[in-house]
């Protein structure tokens, strides 16, 4: 049997993520490869009732960064155990729209809670199920064209006098991801989200092409 892939896509909202997502679920689907597609916060029926609450306007700045933290990771929790884990065991090939990188940028590196208590809850989380490769998108102009999300998922953040604030959220968020990608070069991979997306989606799958061929 196969060993299992797991492939994790990051990067700031409306970075084009969802988009390559598909594009890669069609090319491993061209090469007879059936994926699994999963997205954080959510895909378990308890991993989205929690994702609810993360979204629930009529909570608005009453979640403290720490009980978001742990929402988010016990979204991740129930999802590996109930989902990723299996299907890797299985040999499947797992992709995940977000994953623990997720928490440590935008709750670690964007809100200030402690990096090494996050690195600890994710490996808790996801049983030290680490991504055989993380697909990272970054652009410059990204930074600020998202405030429906963050409205939706940070409402506390969001607030037209406190849009300087927002932006330098996501700055921080950015360069967190750019940070953990530096920390593990090897499990990243860095796509200019400004390319073509078709550029985009070949760098991709060249890559996706090049570890199913390795895979024992
Ligand atoms: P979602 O609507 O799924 O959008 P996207 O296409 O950007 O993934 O939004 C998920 C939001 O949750 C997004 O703003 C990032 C945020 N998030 C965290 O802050 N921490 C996490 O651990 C995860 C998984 C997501």
């Amino acid at each position: 049997m196969k060993k299992g892939l797991l492939i994790s896509f990051e990067g700031l909202d409306k970075v084009g993520k969802s988009t390559q997502v598909e594009l890669l679920l069609k090319h491993l689907k061209k090469k007879g490869v059936e994926p699994i597609l999963v997205r954080e916060p959510g895909s378990t029926e308890t991993s989205e009732r929690i994702r609810e609450i993360l979204a629930d306007r009529s909570l608005v700045g009453k979640i403290s960064p720490l009980t978001e933290f742990l929402l988010y990771s016990a979204s991740r929790a129930q999802l590996v155990a109930e989902t990723i884990k299996p299907a890797m065991d299985r040999g499947d090939v797992v992709v995940t729209d977000r994953y623990y990188d997720s928490s440590s940028a935008y709750q670690g590196y964007g809100r200030g809670i402690d990096l090494g208590f996050i690195d600890t809850v994710n490996m808790a989380a996801t049983d030290s199920l680490v991504p055989d490769l993380t697909i990272l998108l970054v652009a410059d102009k990204s930074i600020s064209n998202s405030k429906k999300n963050i409205k939706r998922f940070s409402p506390d953040l969001f607030d037209d006098r406190l849009e300087r604030e927002f932006l330098q959220f996501r700055k921080k968020v950015q360069a967190g991801f750019l940070q953990i990608a530096k920390k593990e070069k090897k499990r990243f991979l860095i796509v200019d989200a400004s390319e073509k997306k078709s550029e985009i989606a070949k760098k991709i799958a060249a890559r996706i092409d090049r570890l199913l061929k390795n895979r024992t």
